[in-house]
């Protein structure tokens, strides 16, 4: 999947590190609206783009941040847009010092900075680790960006969980305590704003199809991650799940959809049994480039999709899926946005 590719604003002071640290500005701006208060902090918070986003929709802001270079940076940012409703605290956020300087904040965010460790996100690997943050700071309005592929287990019970996703990509995970509690659990896609809530009233064991239809779908990743797909398939009746795993759901249908959290649709224009049958067809198809949409080894990726592509002299892209040892050609459907 094609990362989304952050931009940087002119007006930002950065350093490379806290830019890549930094939040999309579509979710920024999501996130401040949904924090609105009338102070609220910012623990963590870099070179201020979410910090920023809080000033502008909120009363008083208060950014506290460890890195000096990163606080100042902030600082000046700031200060390039005439924002003057905010403070600036240099040092640990997980230091109670620090947590009675900011007095009576309304709400307390934190996006901390993630260093993987393992192989699955703990707590310990987040700073500052949100589960300091809860004991230290005794705010009930609590939110946290952790990681979307972070095992909900590990989270307390009781926290919102919205996983959201901008352009069709999995970003994080926004929690939410106390007041700010607005749902159990929800996808939301951004920037259309379109929400999947959990529903516990719906049948969670989800059918697979017998075989594909006309069409078939690549799902955002904030619904396999979520767990909601049986919401999903429940509010656009007509889909079936193909296949999915670690990285992707297939969706499948007999009628063209178009939903937010589709990210691309195809076409299936033909089939064979066998990869000679596949390859045949393409030279039919006038293919020249192949993408292969089914699971495999990503080491094996590259060279499968020489093998089939040696000998392609056509012009046209062609997708490949395999469902039940039975390979299946489709075209990519343009759509509009
Ligand atoms: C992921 S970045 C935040 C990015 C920010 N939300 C933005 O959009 O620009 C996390 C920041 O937390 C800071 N940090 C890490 N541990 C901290 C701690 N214990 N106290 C204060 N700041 C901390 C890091 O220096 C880093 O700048």
């Amino acid at each position: 999947m094609t990362e989304v590719k952050k931009q940087p604003s002119e007006r930002l002071a950065f350093d490379e590190e806290g830019f890549r640290m930094s939040t999309p500005n579509e979710i920024a701006e999501y996130k401040a609206k949904r924090l609105k208060a009338d102070s609220i902090a910012d623990l963590g918070s870099g070179i201020g783009v979410q910090a920023l986003n809080f000033a502008k929709a909120s009363g008083r802001v208060v950014a506290v941040e460890n890195n000096r270079r990163r606080l100042e940076e902030c600082r000046r940012n700031a200060e390039t847009m005439g924002i003057t409703n905010m403070e600036f605290i240099e040092g640990d956020a997980t230091d109670a010092a620090v947590a009675e300087k900011l007095g009576d904040v309304e709400v307390i965010h934190s996006d901390p900075s993630r260093m993987k460790r393992g192989t699955g996100w703990i707590f310990d690997d987040l700073s500052p680790n949100p589960l300091a943050i809860s004991r230290i700071y005794r705010q009930e309005n609590k939110s946290f960006d952790v990681p979307a592929f972070m095992q909900p287990s590990l989270l307390p019970e009781g926290w919102e969980l919205e996983y959201i996703s901008l352009q069709g990509e999995l970003k994080r995970l926004s929690v939410y305590t106390g007041g700010l509690r607005k749902f159990e659990k929800s996808a939301l896609s951004l920037p259309s704003g379109n929400r999947v809530l959990y529903n516990s009233d719906i049948q969670r064991k989800v059918e697979q199809a017998q075989r594909p239809g006309k069409w078939l779908y690549d799902l955002d990743g904030s619904i396999l991650h979520s767990g909601l797909l049986p919401e999903f398939l429940d509010k656009n009746g007509g889909l079936e799940l193909l296949y999915q795993d670690r990285q992707k759901t297939i969706l499948t249908g007999e009628k063209f959809v178009t939903d937010p959290f589709i990210v691309r649709s195809y076409s299936v224009v033909d089939s064979s049994q066998s990869m000679d049958g596949v390859k045949k067809k393409l030279i039919e198809r006038r293919a020249s480039k192949v993408v292969l949409r089914y699971s495999l080894d990503p080491s094996r990726y590259y060279e499968e999709r020489r093998n089939i592509e040696r000998g392609l002299e056509g012009s046209a892209t062609v997708y490949i899926f395999r469902f039940k040892d039975r390979y299946y050609l489709a075209d990519k459907v343009e759509t509009q946005g």
